[in-house]
């Protein structure tokens, strides 16, 4: 959460600085702030709300930055105003902070200060580490920076600037990425949160480690261990092609984002499928054959949606690998003491790879001897350097908040993973070779569902006025509704709860009349009779019935109010179709709403606070 962008280079820093944060603003967008040096001395500009408040005010400041470092912020530590905003500063404006994370000690910090006559300005935690720089003895700067690293507990990717130092861009990291990348040919250089946000160039570039530190100057990077011992680390190639992002002509990322899906989904499985000896190749997994057969038990961790992918994975490789699996909520996870043994495999499931919950749930894990497998679509986050080995999902950006096309591609890598597991196990080639063919028409049968986006959206307008939803399965389609529901809330606001149909008669059909309607994924052909049933309950309650079914399923379709069918696969891929369908549904309910789309209220798409 919370983007960091900052640059050297060229007197258009707040340019450049600008143009990164335009693509971090995913990270959260309460508020935006920049500093940097205009004609030697520190000045510095911020908004509350979103950027291009930020892009009007410096526009009337008139600063010509030559270095600047800019954030844009997801609250944590008081409200989203301009006040709150970073940078931040220590009393004397020698030094300005932009921060990502939090700092679990700043109470104490606070305080410390406060006792000392320090005053604060702002209701931050960020704050105290500007004010602890201004304090910190005199030195070099590098000594200055640890021994502020040395008070600080908590999470933070911090970049600064100090009066002192104005040819330097400052920065240093504990659990939280931050990149730093150098052109090599013009000595441009910059600080990212992620390589998303850098232009569209060559550029060599080093993930800051843990307690890490960087000094960036025109040209040249150096880097120190937290107690300034000076530290060669690895560079990487970032080509200019790498990292292009772009509407494409879609109104929304979210709608590029669900268009991309038949790309996406065959990203995830071309290269990997064996059809010869019906299994699947990952490349680059340093784990053997010998490894996973020996895996007695999977846990499978994740937050949000990737949650409701790793809940939908693990009945798949119960079922098809006869493995024990269980998915588990990362947040709660950490805190349970969790029973692990040697022959446990955990699986992390994450879009960024920064999820905060998820990495912690991953450290726990591996302290109790469990081999790591990342399900991830960022290379070199952090959770793929946890990791004893990463599957990548290859879905490219996914910059709406919302997760669309990362969840679609989690489900196919980890029904490869199951077909995987299931291969080394006790399943045939035949019945190998049928699943692949399976997974084949995946493209196609999303690439069916996105040609009826159309009959959707009628449907999201129509509905569009009611403030609560029920979303119904059983089994796969259970984690699928709870999905839908997921997309629904964060979308449009409207309150939507994901209920397994069996238990909806053990209290929650209480609440059923004519103003709720029921969203149903009749796509479990195992347990289609049992839903008709609960379906037929919810109807004589009176609530709208909103089926999504098999082709040719006319019992569904005499029972429902509106129907939409989906192509027919198996029940271990339906999760896939009808996701596609229920997150166009999702959008046109929010644009019909006239909700903030890419961008709901309150969210980042990366959550690195806990
Ligand atoms: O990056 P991750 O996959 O770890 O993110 C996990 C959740 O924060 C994420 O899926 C969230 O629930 C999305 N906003 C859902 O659309």
């Amino acid at each position: 959460m919370c983007g960091i962008f900052a640059y050297i280079g060229h007197e258009k820093a707040a340019l450049e600085c600008i143009k990164g944060l335009k693509k971090l603003e995913y990270r959260g967008y309460d508020s935006a702030g920049m500093a940097g040096f205009h004609e030697g001395a520190l000045r510095f500009v911020k908004a509350a709300g979103k950027l291009h408040r930020l892009e009007e005010k410096l526009a009337e400041s008139a600063h010509n930055f030559s270095s600047a470092i800019s954030h844009t912020r997801w609250a944590t530590h008081g409200k989203p105003t301009e006040n709150n905003a970073h940078p931040h500063f220590d009393e004397q404006q020698h030094v300005a902070v932009v921060h990502n994370g939090i700092i679990e000690n700043h109470v104490a910090l606070r305080h410390e200060m406060v006792q000392q006559g320090i005053n604060f300005s702002s209701e931050t935690d960020t704050e105290v580490i500007a004010q602890l720089m201004g304090l910190s003895p005199t030195g070099h700067i590098v000594e200055k920076v640890s021994y502020v690293l040395g008070r600080l507990r908590g999470s933070m990717a911090v970049a600064l600037l100090h009066k002192d130092y104005p040819d330097t861009l400052i920065a240093f990291s504990r659990e939280c990425p931050l990149i730093v990348a150098l052109d090599p040919i013009t000595g441009q250089a910059m600080i990212a949160s992620d390589s998303n946000a850098l232009p569209s160039m060559d550029l060599d570039i080093t993930y800051l480690g843990q307690d890490e530190i960087a000094l960036i100057k025109k040209g040249e990077v150096l880097f120190f261990d937290k107690a300034g011992k000076p530290l060669h680390k690895k560079q990487e190639r970032l080509g200019h092609d790498m990292h292009l992002v772009s509407k494409q002509g879609f109104d929304h990322f979210m709608l590029k984002e669900i268009f991309e899906q038949p790309d996406t989904i065959r990203a995830a499985f071309m290269g990997r499928l064996n059809e010869e000896s019906a299994t699947v190749e990952f490349e680059g997994l340093n784990l053997t054959p010998a490894d996973f057969l020996n895996v007695k038990r999977v846990l499978i961790l994740g937050c949000g949606t990737s949650y409701h992918a790793g809940c939908i994975a693990a009945r798949l490789l119960e079922e098809y690998a006869r493995v024990p699996a269980q998915p588990a909520i990362a947040s709660e996870f950490r805190y349970q003491n969790p029973i692990i043994s040697p022959d446990t495999l955990v699986i992390a499931i994450s879009q960024s790879g920064e999820t905060a919950d998820t990495v912690a749930a991953v450290r726990e894990a591996k302290a109790k001897g469990a081999t790591i497998l990342a399900i991830c679509n960022i290379k070199g986050s952090l959770l793929t350097r946890e990791a004893d080995s990463t599957i990548y999902l290859k879905a490219g950006p996914e910059i709406s908040v919302c997760s669309t096309k990362a969840f679609t591609s989690q489900l196919t890598v980890l029904a490869l993973f199951g077909l995987y597991m299931a291969r080394l196990r006790h399943v045939g080639r035949d019945e190998g070779k049928r699943f692949i063919q399976e997974l084949y028409q995946l493209p196609q049968l999303v690439m069916s569902v996105l040609e009826k986006a159309p009959l959707l959206q009628e449907l999201a307008v129509k509905y569009s006025r009611y403030n609560h939803f029920f979303y119904l399965g059983r089994q796969a389609m259970f984690y699928t509704a709870l999905e839908g529901a997921l997309k629904l809330k964060e979308l449009s606001y409207i309150e939507a709860s994901g209920y397994p149909a069996g238990e909806m008669k053990h209290g929650p059909i209480a609440l059923l009349d004519e103003d709720l309607p029921v969203i149903a994924f009749a796509c479990n052909r195992q347990t289609q009779d049992k839903l008709l049933s609960n379906l037929q309950e919810c109807k004589a309650r009176g609530a709208p019935l909103i089926v999504f079914a098999f082709e040719g399923d006319t019992d569904s379709t005499s029972l429902a109010t509106d129907i939409f069918h989906i192509p027919s696969t198996s029940d271990a891929l339906a999760a896939i179709p009808v996701s596609v369908a229920s997150q166009l549904f999702a959008y046109y309910t929010a644009l019909a709403r006239g909700t903030d789309i890419d961008q709901p209220r309150n969210l980042a798409k990366s959550v690195t606070v806990e």
